[in-house]
Parts: structure tokens; sequence; C-alpha cells
């Protein structure tokens, strides 16, 4: 017998070697990667993908064809196809392109360093005690589309929870994402974003301000108000108390790029 299939063979005691025990050996410490949008972003930013699984090859392929002509190679390399049964077995919820991966999440230590680095040539976003996992995620998506340096989190929430992961279409691997305490935030100027602060419409944002987000609940912390060296207010009518989290990045972000610092689209 040729070529067996890795699906059937998978499970057998002589299989070691097989993508889907491979995927139950990685499982626990990778980063899942759920449909193919967030496979092909986490690929094209240079992700160590461990494992990648499909459960319609053919299909995930005509995607690579349509959309990612530029990492099709790699991920026609990637892919295994197992049946669906098995797919759906392995991933909390079946996504429509039945396309899953595990990824080396990237170290402490070298996320540190780039948040660290000097001179910054774009803003770190810090988002300070977030609860919802969708809107970190979003958050997150917005970082590597505008090109910032990176999104810290304070607070209990891990910004590389699967959820986030989900919500942030493997663009993690675009920009360096960690936890840290206030106290350990990275060098720079805290803008940190208050409807009682200053206008943003009069500020130019520095490429190295590390721009602060209160949590959905309470807004900014006390720990986080004593390091802001500015308070800065999006424009709003006064009848309404505050923009959503992820919003209120989009538009300081946007802000930011409007003074020329971020990436132009080709
Ligand atoms: C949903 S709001 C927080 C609402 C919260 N109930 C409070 O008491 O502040 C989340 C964060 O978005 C930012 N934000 C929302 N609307 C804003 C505005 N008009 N100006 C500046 N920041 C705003 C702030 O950083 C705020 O802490």
């Amino acid at each position: 017998m040729t070529d067996p299939d890795p699906d059937r063979t998978a499970g057998r005691p002589d299989d070691r070697a097989g993508p889907v025990s491979a995927w139950h050996r990685l499982a626990a410490d990778a980063v899942l990667l759920d449909g193919f949008h967030a496979l092909k972003h986490a690929v094209r930013f240079g992700a160590e993908v461990r494992v990648a699984l499909t459960a319609d090859r053919g299909a995930a392929l005509a995607l690579a064809d349509e959309l990612a002509g530029d990492v099709r190679e790699e991920l026609a390399a990637l892919l295994t196809e197992v049946s669906h049964d098995t797919y759906a077995s392995l991933v909390p919820r079946p996504h429509p392109t039945a396309v899953a991966a595990l990824a080396v999440r990237p170290s402490r230590a070298g996320n540190l360093e780039r948040l660290a680095h000097s001179p910054r040539t774009a803003p770190v976003v810090v988002l300070d005690n977030p609860r919802n996992l969708g809107n970190a995620g979003a958050v997150i998506r917005l970082a590597a589309g505008f090109g910032a340096t990176g999104v810290v989190t304070t607070g209990t929430l891990d910004p590389w929870h699967p959820t986030v992961v989900r919500g942030g279409a493997g663009l993690h691997f675009a920009t360096a994402v960690e936890r840290t305490a206030v106290g350990e935030l990275p060098p720079g100027p805290v803008f940190a974003l208050d409807p009682e602060g200053e206008d943003i419409r009069s500020l130019k944002l520095p490429d190295d301000a590390l721009l602060a987000f209160g949590s959905e609940r309470s807004g900014l912390s006390p720990e986080l108000r004593a390091r802001a060296d500015h308070l800065v207010a999006l424009p709003m009518r006064p009848q309404v108390s505050s923009y959503n989290l992820a919003t209120s990045v989009a538009m300081t972000l946007f802000h930011w790029s409007a003074a020329g610092g971020a990436p132009h689209a080709s």
C-alpha cells in the first residue's frame, strides 16, 4: 500500500509522526489559527506553523490562489487533508473554511525587546485591564493594519487567548502582543484616552507614544492615570457617555496615521 491517508493512519501506534498525532502533541502549548485567513496572515508575517489541517484541501488552495498568491506555495506545503469529522474534533467550533493550524507563540523576551526598542517609529497600544476578548482581537487587528509597534494589555485577560487570536484574524504575528503590569510598561510618553481629556484634534501624537485605553467596565485605572503624561478626548456629543473600546483605538490610530506616520497602502 502506498501513500497512506494521514487521517486514517492517525492514532495507530506506528503513526507518531502523523499530522493528527502532531496536533494532539502540540495543541496545549501552541497558538490555534482558526480558519484560512488566520493561517494566511500568520504565514505572511513569519509565524512558525507546526501543523496545518483542512477538511477540503482543494477549496483551501483555491482560496490561496484567489487571496494569497504571495504565500500559496507555503500553504500548499503545510496543509494536510483530513476527514471533516477529524477536523471538527480538533477545533472548538468548525470554521467555514475548514482550515486550522497550530503555530509557535513568539517568545515573551523577543516581544518585550521589540516593544522597548528605541527609537520607536510607531506607537504601542496599551489596553488597561480589557475585559472583552473580541475587543482585544479587534484591537490587535487594528494595530497590525496601522503598523503599530505592538499591543500591551494589563490585568488578567490573556491577549493570546484563542478567542482573541480568532478576533485578530492571525495578525498577532504582525505586531508584538504581550501582557505586563502598569509598572512594567515600555518607555515612552503615555497619551491616555479619556472623555475628560484634551481634544485629540488639537494634538499630534508622536511615533514613540504609548496610546492607553481604559477597560470597558470602568475606564482607566488609577495606576494608568498616574503614569499618563496627557489625557486625550475623542470628539463626542455631550449626551453620549463613551465609545466602544476598539472603535476608540481605531479613531486614535487613524488620527496618528493622518499626521503621516502609518505605512501607505501599496
Ligand atoms: C467603553 S469605554 C469605558 C467606559 C467606562 N464605563 C468608563 O467609565 O469610562 C473604554 C475606553 O475607550 C476610550 N474612550 C471611549 N470613548 C472615549 C472618548 N470619547 N474620548 C476618549 N476616550 C474614549 C477610553 O479609553 C475608555 O476608557
